[in-house]
């Protein structure tokens, strides 16, 4: 009885304190940490966010260490990384859909660049196709890409994190991983894994004490880095189309000031909420509202070949 009422005492008056301090955190902003001489990979790195947020991680004199497909992509952005004062880099060609390549590459990079702290798992495809058009092929690709790759490369780097009690899973997922889409259904699938997955590993995690190894979700509206070419917003200024700078931007002072969850834009953390609580007729004729149902109908994508 004594310790029903301690238990209920205690957590009411810290329900009250975190209100209070997040409220506090709307005008202070959170301290930053400082991530220099770090070990930074990040999948994916050839091209758009991958890119911008190599430059960003360098310029805080961190090490490098940057997986793609596409071997021009990947050394052009090893020396803008160079050229933005990365401590040092290494590039591989990795494709993040086969398992047994993330395996080898990892050992290669524990060998090469030493332990990864801070993993960056943004490496994505879209098929973008209504969902009995896809191909089998490129579904599976889909799944592989956006979050089974996740498994293998924490399988592979976690273990160190979890030994030094030190490190940050980022997970670039997608508002498309909180909310279906129509004509996104394997892109959906694959994010809503994607958060799922780095959300319950950040809370395995802290229960078993580790809470030097951090998590962060990120789930962006589309960004204008040619993955989506074609797409249209329907009122850009309730949901832009964002500009890719600032994503890297946000991400970046996401991860330095462990912020679990980043939702891009703002309005995302209403939508995502107000999803959850409305008659199911209210959302859909929000959706209608926001275009959410005629997002993909202009969708082109890359016009060549890119991870
Ligand atoms: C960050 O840490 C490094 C050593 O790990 C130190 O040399 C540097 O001065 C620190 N930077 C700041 C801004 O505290």
């Amino acid at each position: 009885m004594m310790n029903f009422f301690l238990e209920t005492i205690q957590v009411l008056l810290l329900s009250i304190w975190y209100n209070v301090e997040s409220f506090i955190h709307l005008f202070v902003p959170f301290k930053k940490k400082n991530i220099s001489g770090e070990v930074v990979l990040i999948t994916g790195a050839g091209s758009g966010i991958g890119r911008l947020m190599a430059q960003e991680f360098a310029a805080l004199d961190t090490v490098l260490v940057l997986w793609d497909i596409n071997q021009d992509g990947i050394k052009e952005t090893a020396r803008l990384a160079k050229q933005s004062g990365a401590k040092k880099v290494y590039s591989y060609l990795c494709d993040c859909s086969d398992r047994n390549e993330v395996y080898r590459m990892a050992d290669q990079v524990k060998r090469e660049a030493g332990d990864v702290s801070i993993l960056v798992n943004n490496a994505g495809i879209v098929t973008g196709k209504k969902f009995m058009d896809a191909p089998d092929s490129l579904i599976e690709k889909t799944v592989e890409v956006n979050s089974m790759a996740h498994f293998w490369t924490y399988k592979a780097f976690l273990p160190a994190m979890i030994a030094n009690n030190h490190g940050h899973l980022v997970s670039i997922a997608s508002s498309a991983g909180l909310i279906g889409v129509n004509g996104l259904a394997d892109y959906c699938a694959s994010k809503f894994a994607a958060v799922g997955f780095a959300e319950s590993v950040g809370l395995e995690l802290l229960a078993t004490g580790k809470d030097g190894v951090k998590t962060t979700i990120v789930c962006p509206y589309f960004i204008n880095t040619g993955m989506f070419d074609g797409c249209q917003t329907k009122w850009p200024t309730l949901l832009p189309i964002l500009d890719p700078q600032y994503v890297a931007k946000k991400i970046i002072n996401a991860v330095l000031t462990d912020q679990v969850y980043l939702l891009l834009p703002r309005s995302m953390y209403f939508i995502a909420a107000l999803k959850n609580i409305l008659p199911m007729k209210q959302g859909i004729v929000l959706g209608q509202y926001l275009g959410a149902f005629s997002l993909m109908d202009t969708f082109r994508g890359h016009s060549k070949k890119q991870e």
